[in-house]
């Protein structure tokens, strides 16, 4: 059985053509002029993109007292529906739990993807178990590993306990990740100011400024040069830590950095609207910044300091958001985005001039793939790359509600978006598993993707580092290391 994608414009990281893709079983098999295949898609008129990668997601979190409310289900209904193929989620291991034991129960819950999924380990505690379970969380395909900075009393993880772990991905070809926010500065910042009677979602982001994110990012850079590791730094959200993270790629520092679609497109006044669900609902973070902030992240994309747009997709209803009524560190910490984040950016993207076609698939595809070490098997149109690619049509125009969306939820925080540019048709591992408003891709559907370890950035890194390690200095008449 084939499917032949004819008469659109194919769209990759870097290049814009004519061609037609021809797809068979689950892979590409030639892109090109003229393909003929059991069944036909036109495409003409349409962009042909690889299929978007979101590689952050907490899909049924367990955080804050309560599971985030999109499951595997629900939550890749909306990433097909949005043109998303892939979505990497957080095993988050309890306090002493087994990483084993976790993954176990994650791929379980992640029975239920429609689209392919990968995991990344989260080191939420830190000991010799955990040292040692490392490896083996590898060789059964995750290579990284993510470490919060902030979230003191739960997630969060010290410098000596970063440091160690770091040292233990640099070992095995691995990857570090980070929440970047000074988790002590927060935690004093939010007595205080509840303290002072601020109480509400606005408090949020008094308690979360641009600079305890900003120190922290530079902190975790430290961390991984020492380490001799790549760093991926997750929601990026501010100049603070875009700028550390500039500077250490200027620097030759293998670096990587995350901006959220929502960071880009909302700013901290929505913290100030009346309504206290509406406010709370946008409580996530890193907070929503102003525009200079904005301005910052847009420009970091354009010149590559900075490289992928993900969700951080991890809705609550309202409902689980009035847990903080009355103080605003028990509102569950989380937004949506799945089903938008294309289409969002390529209308506050591309159509405004702020990238290039081929900038956005680099930023919601490609780079994501490269820095995960499944390239080009993800975010290329090759033949023998996954069939997972989007028709997207840049005439459809669209405007968000939550009444129409895929995810649980009973908001959108991008409500009256207007849209123009959406997906038409998605195939997700060579069927079509999205067109014309329905998902028809199965509950369970997905696959899981393995990642192999010693990604080439780390390689190029470990090898450098090697060169440059301190050596004795052998001295004429005297035993080395005296
Ligand atoms: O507010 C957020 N971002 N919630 C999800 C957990 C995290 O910090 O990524
Ligand atoms: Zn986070
Ligand atoms: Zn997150
Ligand atoms: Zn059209």
């Amino acid at each position: 059985m084939t499917i032949a994608i004819k008469g659109g414009t194919v769209v990759t990281a870097d290049l814009t053509q004519k061609a037609d893709v021809l797809v068979e079983g689950t892979r590409i098999v030639a892109v090109g002029p003229d393909l003929s295949g059991d069944e036909v898609i036109d495409a003409s008129g349409a962009y042909v993109l690889p299929g978007g990668i979101d590689p952050h997601t907490h899909l049924e979190m367990p955080f804050m007292g309560t599971f985030s409310s999109d499951d595997f289900d629900t939550g890749t209904a909306a990433a097909l529906a949005g043109g998303t193929t892939m979505v990497v989620d957080f095993c988050l291991p309890a306090p002493e739990q087994s990483l084993i034991e976790a993954l176990q129960e994650w791929h379980q819950k992640a029975g239920k993807a429609r689209c392919d999924f990968s995991f990344h380990m989260a080191v939420t505690w830190w000991g010799r178990q955990v040292f040692d379970e490392m490896p083996e969380v590898v060789a059964r395909g995750i290579n990284t590993f993510k470490h919060f900075m902030a979230y003191k009393g739960a997630l969060m993880v010290n410098d000596d306990e970063m440091f160690a772990s770091f040292q233990r991905c640099a070992e095995l070809g691995a990857m570090p990740l980070v929440h970047a926010e000074n988790g002590d500065v927060v935690a004093s910042l939010q007595q205080k100011l509840l303290a002072e009677g601020n109480r509400g979602p606005e408090a949020h982001g008094y308690s979360r400024p641009p600079q305890v994110e900003g120190e922290a990012t530079n902190r975790a850079i430290m961390i991984a040069d020492q380490a001799g590791v790549p760093l991926y730094v997750v929601h990026v959200s501010c100049e603070e830590s875009h700028e550390a993270i500039r500077r250490a790629r200027q620097a030759g520092m293998r670096v990587f950095g995350e901006p959220l679609v929502q960071h880009l497109t909302l700013d901290e006044g929505e913290y100030l609207n009346p309504d206290w669900d509406y406010a709370a609902r946008r409580v996530m973070s890193p907070p929503f910044r102003n525009r200079k902030h904005q301005d910052s992240l847009w420009a970091g994309l354009a010149s590559g300091s900075l490289q992928v747009v993900a969700t951080d997709h991890c809705a609550f209803t309202t409902e689980q958001k009035r847990f903080g009524l009355g103080d605003f560190t028990k509102i569950p910490n989380g937004t949506g985005g799945l089903e938008d984040r294309l289409a969002v950016l390529w209308t506050k993207g591309v159509n405004t001039g702020r990238l290039t076609m081929n900038e956005f698939v680099a930023v919601t595809s490609t780079n994501i793939a490269k820095i995960l070490n499944v390239y080009p098997r993800k975010g290329a149109i090759l033949p023998g790359a996954d069939a997972d690619l989007v028709i997207f049509d840049p005439h459809a125009t669209k405007t968000i509600r939550a009444a129409t969306q895929k995810s649980a939820i009973d908001y959108n925080v991008f409500e009256g978006f207007e849209l123009k540019g959406l997906p038409a048709v998605t195939l997700s591992g060579g069927r079509i598993a999205y067109r014309d408003g329905e998902v028809r891709a199965e509950t369970g559907a997905g696959r899981f993707i393995e990642r192999p370890s010693h990604a080439p950035v780390g390689r190029a890194l470990s090898t450098w580092k090697d060169l440059v390690a301190p050596r004795p200095v052998a001295r004429s008449g005297i035993p080395a290391g005296v």
